[in-house]
């Protein structure tokens, strides 16, 4: 059985710290596991009187994409010790129109990454707790803090080999979780 799985990013930067994790934990992916990056920075703010009559497409399509996954994995930077517009927003729009949430009882994970040696740790939880709200059950261990992110990547974006282990660690764990509660 193979799994199709969202990786969400809450940073557009180019240079992600974040995105370097996701897109290092997609290429130690195990079989088990097809993880990719789906875009969220192209989402208009979320409104609810939009979603009465003439939604905008964007959302409509990105609904659409994200039902198609068996999970979700979510990398998020701390700003202002909470978590991004974007990823706020994207989490937003997919869990309307009420009662239509196209994230129900897929199982997910947090990565955080943050120049700081506290890793973007309040980050981390605070996106925890839309998880659980949205009945996404979220893999508790191994936790993924990821500080001092600027030291962990070559001049390529990928993992040095002292965190290489962890990484692994962290994508067959999560590939484990999505068995356990996908069956
Ligand atoms: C930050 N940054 C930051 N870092 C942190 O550890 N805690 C925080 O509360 C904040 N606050 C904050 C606010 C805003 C508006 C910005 C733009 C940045 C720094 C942040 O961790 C750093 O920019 C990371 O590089 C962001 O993650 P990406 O873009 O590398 O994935």
């Amino acid at each position: 059985m193979k799994y199709k799985i969202a990786a969400l990013v809450g940073s557009l930067r180019k240079d992600s710290f974040n995105k370097k994790v996701a897109e290092n934990l997609i290429r130690l992916a195990p079989d088990s596991l097809e993880m990719e990056i789906v875009e969220i920075g192209q989402l208009p703010h979320y409104n609810e009187d939009l979603d009465n009559d003439n939604p905008p497409s964007e959302w409509v399509a990105f609904r659409e994409k994200i039902k198609k996954y068996d999970g979700v994995f979510l990398f998020t930077p701390e700003y202002n010790r909470s978590i991004s517009g974007v990823l706020k927003n994207a989490l937003d729009v997919a869990s309307r129109p009420y009662g239509q949430s196209v994230w129900d009882g897929k199982p997910s994970a947090v990565a955080s990454a943050s120049l700081s040696p506290l890793a973007a740790s309040i980050a981390n939880h605070t996106v925890r707790q839309s998880l659980v709200f949205l009945n996404m059950p979220v893999m508790q261990q191994p936790e993924i803090y990821i500080g001092s992110a600027h030291e962990l990547f070559d001049e390529n974006g990928k993992v040095l080999e002292k965190s290489q282990g962890f990484f692994k660690q962290v994508i067959d764990a999560y590939a484990d979780w999505v068995k356990k509660n996908r069956g």
